[in-house]
This record gives structure tokens, C-alpha cells and sequence, in this order.
């Protein structure tokens, strides 16, 4: 039996497909390498030691995607392939809802077709919106800012409605923190196109010389020092969510949401010491307003996924920064893609 991983080829997916390589399973990769290469799958390769197969199709293209279900035993899927950029859903949003959810729509109509009705949709905590508390549990109320947001609302409530429509699919909603550093190996990491819209890709490539200085969006949030916490989950823990959720979706529980964070909230100014420690570079920064859209303070409970997936994050913040480093300076135009 084999897992399809649409998206393998990008940030998350590759660490994915390591883990999965190394728990022993077969995988089988499609993506359109929108926002990847190839190289990042023979990076996986090489850590593992290990093959995977993998097809250059596109989620919208429904033929194409039928053909790999019908070549395959497929015992589940995880879905990370999508568009990931809040600015520029905001720009195109009708690409980012056509990208998204249609994808996830063709997606699912093959995967019922073939009878694979195991799911884990890589969805997001920008599904709580503004939250009203923090720490922020499942069952608090979902909402969203731009059209990033509501593609991964409204994929969540699709993937409701298709469960109750038939009870025999079993569906994981992973809702990802902020997933940050790379691999222990240092060869695969996150390789943003352009100027990255996340902290800590725009952290790394100010240490190591890329960029200039940081904007740090705003120090008048009501946060312990005026700027923006976050709950930073170290990509290889997130990874290791994926197959306990695959082992999950196995006992039948039906539609299941988790956050998948650590608990723990960093303030940018705390980002930026940690990295400065991680890498013994200096991180020049400068005050500038705060980021339309940007809330004060989000970070999760993750009881439910460690009680019912019996999973926690196990890596600190130092290691975030310190394999996050081994990347960028190992790696400092990415997988040089030109
Ligand atoms: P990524 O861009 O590195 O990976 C996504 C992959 O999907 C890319 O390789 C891209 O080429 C592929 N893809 C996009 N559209 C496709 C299509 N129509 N058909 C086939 N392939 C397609 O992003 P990532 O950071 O690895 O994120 C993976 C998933 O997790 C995304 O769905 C993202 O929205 C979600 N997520 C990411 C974060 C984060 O901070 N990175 C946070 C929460 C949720
Ligand atoms: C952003 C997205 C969110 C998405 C998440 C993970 C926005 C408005 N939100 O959230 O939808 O789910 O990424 O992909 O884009 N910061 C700076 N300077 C920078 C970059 C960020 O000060 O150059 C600050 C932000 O204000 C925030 C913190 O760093 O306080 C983290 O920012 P970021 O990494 O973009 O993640 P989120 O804001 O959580």
C-alpha cells in the first residue's frame, strides 16, 4: 500500500516524504513544481536512501491525476498542494480559490472514484481568525481575514459536508501553526520564490547576508514586548504529525480537526535573538508599522492531537533556529533554481 502526497516537492511535503520513507512506507508524489523543484525530491531520496515515485501533474488536471490513482494501491492521501501566499490571494484571489479548491474538489472526486477515502488536509490556524483567548483549541469559532484563509475554511467545510454526505471517508484536518526550520541534514528546506513573506525565511536570509535588514511589523501589539507572538512549530515535528494522523485515520474516527503547534508563543524580537545565537551573525531590524491583517498573539493547545494522536512536538525554538541555519548557509540560494 502506498501514500500520495500531493505538494511533495515543496517545504512541508519533503520533510513529509522523508519521515514517511523512513517509517517504511511507499510514496508516491504529485506536484506541478509551482512553487518547487524536483531536486528537493532527490534531495529526499539521497537522506532516505530511498525511492519515491513521482508524477509532474496538476491537481486541476483531472485525467492526469486519475491516471496515478489507477497505477497505484493507494491507502491514503496527504493534501499539502495549494497557493500559500496571503498578499497575493488577495491580489488573485479567483486563482487561489481555483487553485485550492478545485484542486481539492478534482482531488477528491478521483480519490472516491478509486475508493481511497483516507484524507489529511494540511489546513491552517489562520482558520480562527482573530481568536478570542489564547491558548486556541479546536472548537473555537472559524473565520477568516483574505482569500487564503477562506480557501482553507471553506476546503474545511467542503471536506464536512462530503463526510456527512458519506460516513465511510475519514478525514484529518491539520491545522499547522508556523512551521519553521528544516531538516537536521541541512538539505532540504524552505526555498520562497522572491522576497519571503514569513518571518523566519526573511530572518535567514538577512544572517546570511541576502537581505539587509528586517521590518519588524509593528512593537505597539499588547505582547510582552510590543511585537507579534507566534506559536513556531519545527517542520520535522509537523512531519511526524502527518503519520500519526495516517495511523489515526485507520481506527475509523470519521472527520477529525487538530491544531498542530507547540504551545509555546515567541515575540519577533525573541525570533530574532534566537536566531542571532543560532547563527553568531548579526540581524540589523527596523520598526515599521504593523502588517495589515497581522493579529497580536496566536499559539495553540495541542492536548487533542497529543491524547488522541498521541503526538507532541518535541523540538525547541534553538533547534528550530540552528537546522533553519544549517539550511540557509548551506544552501543560500535555495536549490538555485535558475
Ligand atoms: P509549498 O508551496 O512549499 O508547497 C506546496 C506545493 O504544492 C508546491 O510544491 C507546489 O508546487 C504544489 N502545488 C500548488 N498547487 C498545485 C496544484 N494545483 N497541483 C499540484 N501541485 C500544486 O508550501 P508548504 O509551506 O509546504 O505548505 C504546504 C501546505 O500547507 C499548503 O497547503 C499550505 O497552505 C499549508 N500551510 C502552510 C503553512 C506554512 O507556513 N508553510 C502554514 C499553514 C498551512
Ligand atoms: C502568516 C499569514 C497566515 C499564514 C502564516 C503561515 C499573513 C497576514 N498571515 O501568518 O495566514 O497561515 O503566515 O504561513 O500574512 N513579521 C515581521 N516581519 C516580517 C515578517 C513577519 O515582523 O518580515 C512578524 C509578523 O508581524 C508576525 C510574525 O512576524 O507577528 C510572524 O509572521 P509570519 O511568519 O508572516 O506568520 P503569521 O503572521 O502567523
Amino acid at each position: 500500500m502506498a501514500i500520495l502526497v500531493t505538494g511533495g516537492a515543496g517545504y512541508i511535503g519533503s520533510h513529509t516524504c522523508v519521515e514517511l520513507l523512513n517509517a517504511g512506507y511507499k510514496v508516491i508524489v504529485v506536484d506541478n513544481l509551482s512553487n518547487s523543484c524536483e531536486t528537493s525530491l532527490a534531495r529526499v531520496q539521497e537522506i532516505t536512501g530511498k525511492e519515491l515515485e513521482f508524477f509532474k501533474v496538476d491537481l486541476l488536471d483531472k485525467e492526469a491525476l486519475n491516471f496515478v490513482f489507477g497505477k497505484y494501491d493507494i491507502e491514503a492521501v496527504i493534501h499539502f498542494a495549494g497557493l500559500k501566499a496571503v498578499g497575493e490571494s488577495c491580489e488573485i484571489p479567483l486563482k487561489y480559490y481555483q487553485n485550492n479548491i478545485t484542486g481539492t474538489l478534482n482531488l477528491c472526486e478521483i480519490m472516491k472514484k478509486h475508493e481511497v477515502k483516507n484524507l489529511v488536509f494540511s489546513s491552517s490556524a489562520t482558520v480562527y481568525g482573530e481568536p478570542k483567548s489564547v491558548p486556541v483549541y479546536e472548537d473555537f469559532p472559524l473565520s477568516a481575514t483574505n482569500p487564503y484563509g477562506r480557501s482553507k475554511l471553506f476546503i474545511e467545510e467542503i471536506l464536512q459536508d462530503l463526510y456527512k454526505s458519506d460516513s465511510s471517508w475519514n478525514i484529518a484536518l491539520l491545522r499547522y501553526f508556523n512551521p519553521i526550520g528544516s531538516h537536521e541534514s541541512g538539505k532540504i528546506g524552505e526555498d520562497p520564490n522572491g522576497i519571503p513573506n514569513n518571518l523566519l525565511p526573511f530572518v535567514a536570509q538577512v544572517a546570511v547576508g541576502k537581505r539587509a535588514e528586517l521590518s519588524v511589523f509593528g512593537d505597539d501589539y499588547n505582547t510582552k514586548d510590543g511585537t507579534g507572538i507566534r506559536d513556531y512549530i519545527h517542520v520535522v515535528d509537523l512531519s511526524i504529525g502527518h503519520l500519526k494522523a495516517i495511523k489515526k485515520l485507520n481506527s475509523n474516527p470519521g472527520i477529525v480537526a487538530y491544531n498542530l503547534g507547540t504551545g509555546n508563543g515567541y515575540s519577533v524580537f525573541e525570533i530574532i535573538e534566537a536566531y542571532k545565537k543560532a547563527s553568531q551573525k548579526e540581524i540589523p531590524f527596523k520598526i515599521i508599522e504593523r502588517r495589515a491583517g497581522d493579529i497580536a498573539i496566536s499559539f495553540a493547545n495541542a492536548e487533542k492531537a497529543f491524547n488522541e494522536l498521541d503526538w507532541k512536538a518535541e523540538r525547541g525554538i534553538e533547534e528550530m533556529c540552528k537546522d533553519s541555519w544549517k539550511w540557509q548557509s548551506e544552501n543560500p540560494n535555495g536549490y538555485d533554481k535558475s
